[in-house]
């Protein structure tokens, strides 16, 4: 499936359905790696990364749908997902193997795409996504992770 073939819109409503309907928080989070994971073909990973309450500039692994990642807390400024959190802005990463500052899940990654979630002025968390494909991520991407990081954070 190519990039122009894979429904955008449908998968928004989808993930806006999820929100709707799940139990809490988590099973929301779980449902949205699930699908993301499952309908399209180029995410290998599909996670959540929350900000810990407990543990000033840190992250914690949330719900994921994937093969397990020892990153289970990262600093802020630490890796894609630690810039993306430190900076609060979208990482796309056509290569990971030309980052410095990177955290490998598993060798076979190529490309990865951070996104963050914003709530009022208060960093809650991100979406972290991989791909073993190279300069798999688009706009396309960035749009719909950037939508559904939106209804997140209305969850919180
Ligand atoms: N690659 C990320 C670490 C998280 S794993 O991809 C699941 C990073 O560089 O921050």
């Amino acid at each position: 499936m190519t990039q122009k073939e894979i429904p955008w819109d449908e998968l928004l409503e989808k993930a806006k359905t999820i929100l709707r309907e799940a139990a809490d928080r988590e099973e929301a989070m779980q449902h949205i790696c699930a699908l993301l994971h499952r309908e399209v073909p180029h995410y290998d990973w599909v996670g959540f990364y929350m900000v810990d309450p407990l543990a000033e500039g840190q992250l914690m692994l949330g719900p994921y749908s994937g093969e397990p990642t020892e990153h289970v807390r990262i600093p802020f400024g630490t890796g894609i997902c630690g810039q993306a959190a430190e900076t609060r802005k979208t990482f796309l990463i056509n290569d990971v193997k030309a980052e410095s500052n990177y955290l490998a899940c598993s060798p076979d990654v190529e490309s990865e795409i951070v996104v963050p979630i914003i709530k009022g002025k208060e960093l809650i968390g991100e979406i972290d996504i991989d791909s073993d494909t190279k300069g798999a991520m688009s706009e396309n991407d960035q749009k719909l992770l950037e939508a559904i990081a939106g209804e997140v954070a209305e969850f919180f």
